[in-house]
Formats: C-alpha cells, sequence, structure tokens
C-alpha cells in the first residue's frame, strides 16, 4: 500500500472571520465564508493528514476522525488557539480573514445612541502568522493568504517576506466569482523563488486540491534538502 506524503503529517489551518465586540450585541467583522479554509480541510484529511482547525464563526460542518476544529471568536483567541499547536505541527496554513484592529475597550452594557456621531477607539490585532513566521522552526511550512485589490503581486511578495512564508495564495478582488461567498476562486501562488503560477477560476475544493499539490511539492523539496545535508554530514 503507498502513502501520500501528507500521510499522518500534522496541519494547522486557521479560516474563516474573526469577530471584534464593541458592546454585549455588536462586534467588527469581516465577509470571510471559511469555505476556502474547510476545502482545504477537507483535502488534507483525504490524504491522511491530521488537521487542526481554528475556525472563526462559519455556517460551514466538517467532521472527520483525525479532524479536531477549535471554534474562535476573536483575532485573540484564534491567536491563543494557534499557540497551542505551533510547536507540534508539520505544516500552517493561514486562510482566516483575521480583523487587523479590534475596539479598546468592550462596553460591558449596550452603548446607547446619544450624538450625531460615533467613534470607536481600535488598537492592532496581533499578527498570528507573523507570529508564526517569527518562530517557526527549518522543518515547519507556513502558508499564507493575500487578498488585495490594487497592485497584487508586489503586496502579495511583501507578505510572503514580512511573514516568512514559504508560499503565499494571491486572490485579487477584482477576479469576478473569486473571493468573499463565491463557491469559486482565482488564485496565483507565489513561493520563495519568487515564481508565479496563475490559475483559472475554479470550484473552492478544486482550488484547494491546487494548493495542497503545490504544499505537498515544497514539503518534498523540504525533505530532499534535509537528505542532502545529513548525506554531507
Ligand atoms: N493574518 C494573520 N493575522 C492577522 C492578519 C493576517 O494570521 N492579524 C494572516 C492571514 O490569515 C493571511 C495573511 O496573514 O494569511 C495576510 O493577511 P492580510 O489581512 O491580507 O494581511 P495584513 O498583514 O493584515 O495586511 P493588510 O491588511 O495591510 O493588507
Amino acid at each position: 500500500m503507498s502513502y501520500h506524503l501528507l500521510n499522518k503529517k500534522r496541519v494547522l489551518i486557521t479560516a474563516g472571520p474573526t469577530r471584534e465586540s464593541i458592546d454585549p450585541v455588536r462586534f467588527i467583522s469581516n465577509h470571510s465564508s471559511g469555505k476556502m479554509g474547510y476545502a482545504l480541510a477537507e483535502e488534507f484529511l483525504k490524504l491522511g493528514a491530521q488537521v487542526i482547525l481554528v475556525s472563526g464563526p462559519v455556517c460551514l460542518k466538517l467532521e472527520h476522525p483525525h479532524l479536531k476544529i477549535i471554534s474562535v471568536e476573536s483575532a485573540n483567541d484564534m491567536y491563543m488557539a494557534c499557540c497551542l499547536h505551533f510547536e507540534s505541527v508539520d505544516i500552517a496554513v493561514f486562510s482566516a480573514a483575521v480583523a487587523d484592529y479590534r475596539p479598546a475597550r468592550i462596553a460591558s452594557q449596550k452603548i446607547k445612541k446619544e450624538d450625531d456621531s460615533f467613534s470607536i477607539d481600535l488598537i492592532r490585532n496581533v499578527d498570528i502568522a507573523g507570529e508564526f513566521g517569527k518562530y517557526k522552526s527549518p522543518h515547519q511550512l507556513s502558508i499564507g493568504f493575500a487578498l488585495e485589490t490594487n497592485n497584487e503581486v508586489n503586496h502579495a511578495i511583501s507578505k510572503l517576506k514580512r511573514k516568512n512564508f514559504d508560499m503565499v495564495v494571491l486572490n485579487s478582488m477584482n477576479d469576478a466569482r473569486a473571493t468573499f461567498g463565491y463557491d469559486t476562486n482565482k488564485i496565483s501562488l507565489i513561493s520563495t523563488d519568487m515564481q508565479q503560477r496563475d490559475f483559472p477560476l475554479k470550484p473552492k475544493k478544486e482550488v484547494a486540491k491546487d494548493i495542497v499539490n503545490a504544499i505537498s511539492a515544497l514539503l518534498l523539496n523540504k525533505q530532499c534538502l534535509e537528505e542532502i545535508i545529513k548525506l554531507d554530514e
């Protein structure tokens, strides 16, 4: 019986939006459906991987004996859940649309309207992928997403470098039927050698296959390199 390279590999995936509370009834969030992250989890599971899916609030269900779903709300919750598993995973895929800011204070009671205008002080959230990028060990792979509206490739490359990703998945908001809410997506993959591969519009499940294939190839390269280093020693 032949096993896939991803068999028994431990994979951490972040998915969906985060919610940053303003008061007990309101929050700041975004349009992420989590579909891409869940499709990735499904594809990794098919190939024998063990998946930890740290998911923001979504309307999706996935069950598998080798899947652990950790449901979270805020970026801080997501970070805390990821921290518990960072060290033990071989691959981390950051597909969540994490809110970059949160209200500086969460009101304990529902905020009542008083004036004609109202503002909320926001403070920066932790960069989950960026933190993993700082501390990842040589055997670990990290893959990020970049959803852009302009100057797409440059922004994606800057994220690849800044967050120490091994590969970045670029989505453009300018592509019809790609991104939020759709069952289809159109991606480009950019790896650290700056090679860019463009894929056509496809169902998100097919896109997940392309991404996971590319991750397997990165893993194979890493393993070959490790073997060569061992032989040299
Ligand atoms: N990301 C993360 N934690 C954050 C923000 C982003 O883990 N607080 C991850 C996302 O999951 C994605 C990548 O970083 O894989 C890029 O996310 P994006 O929101 O596009 O990038 P930002 O660094 O927030 O840059 P900007 O919003 O300025 O485009």
